[in-house]
């Protein structure tokens, strides 16, 4: 199928769609499938619930564990990356950007729960290739998911972009919804490297649908981009220029824009190894 043709397929979304391991209940068939031998909780022997005098029955803490490792198992965090953590961005002090992003990151992770605060509004790492975006992004996705239980889900924008365009050339009618289902429904979303994909109609006009839709939810999106607002010399594009204005726009509004400065870590790495 053409761009064109995709253009005019409608994004939309039946709210009972299924979307698999991303269903928070998901934790709860697993009770039965643990082998005999297995340590039993001594909370809840194994029920999955015990009862808080007073207060009547709650699911076992011991489900809550699970459960978080199967929100996290779905949350989609390439392997590469998924080591990172608040707790090993190295800022050594001297690249103050990376400092302030650092702490931006753990104010969102902390206020996350505070009704109207975070609520909706997340953070766009802007900066060269190499400063640690990505690693933050992942941490704070990580970070929620474990701390709160949340759904979350990475995609890189381009990865996603390709999924939804696939689908439209599949035979199932329902395949671009499962693709769309999880992004539309997670907590929180990291759409990393925004504007890497080759900036067509069809591409702004669908990443601003996804946008919109989340936005008008209130959910929280973590956003990354190797692309400046303002423009470093005559041939350099800006975001604007690969998103275009209307995104940029929307994305001010939604996110607190916190660009990161300095050396690319990669290369230091490479140096340690040698
Ligand atoms: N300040 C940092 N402390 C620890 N590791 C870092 C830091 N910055 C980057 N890294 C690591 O370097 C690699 C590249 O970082 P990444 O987040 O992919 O950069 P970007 O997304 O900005 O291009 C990753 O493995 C990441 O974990
Ligand atoms: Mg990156
Ligand atoms: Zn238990």
């Amino acid at each position: 199928m053409s761009t064109d043709q995709a253009k005019k397929k409608i994004l939309s979304i039946v709210p009972e769609a299924s979307h698999g391991s991303q269903a928070p209940e998901a934790a709860t068939s697993r009770e039965s499938q643990s082998a005999e031998g297995d340590p039993v909780c001594p909370l809840c022997f194994g029920t999955g619930m015990h009862v808080e005098p007073g207060k009547g029955a709650r699911r076992c803490r011991c489900r809550n564990q699970d459960r978080r490792a199967i929100l996290l198992a779905a949350a989609r965090i390439p392997r590469r990356y998924g080591h990172c953590s608040i707790h090993n961005f190295e800022n050594a002090g001297e690249e103050p950007s990376k400092y302030f992003a650092l702490g931006e990151a753990d104010r969102l992770i902390k206020e996350y729960p505070v009704e109207g605060r975070t609520e909706g509004v997340g953070i766009l790492f802007m900066g060269p290739v190499g400063v640690g975006k990505t690693h933050l992004a992942v941490a704070i996705l990580r970070e929620l998911i474990q701390l709160y239980g949340i759904a979350g889900l990475f995609y890189q924008s381009g990865a996603l972009l390709k999924e939804i365009q696939d689908s439209y050339n599949s035979i199932s009618q329902s395949s671009e919804l499962g693709v769309l289902a999880p992004v539309f429904e997670a907590e929180v979303l990291v759409l990393d490297e925004l504007g890497a994909s080759k900036p067509t109609d069809w591409v702004r006009d669908t990443l601003l649908q996804i946008i919109n839709t989340r936005y008008n939810d209130k959910k929280l999106t973590i956003f990354t981009t190797n692309y400046l607002d303002e423009r470093a010399s005559e041939k350099k594009e800006t975001l604007e220029d690969r998103v275009g204005v209307r995104l940029r726009s929307r994305l001010y509004e939604m996110c607190k824009t916190v660009q990161i400065e300095g050396a690319d870590y990669r290369k230091k790495l490479a140096r340690q190894a040698r």
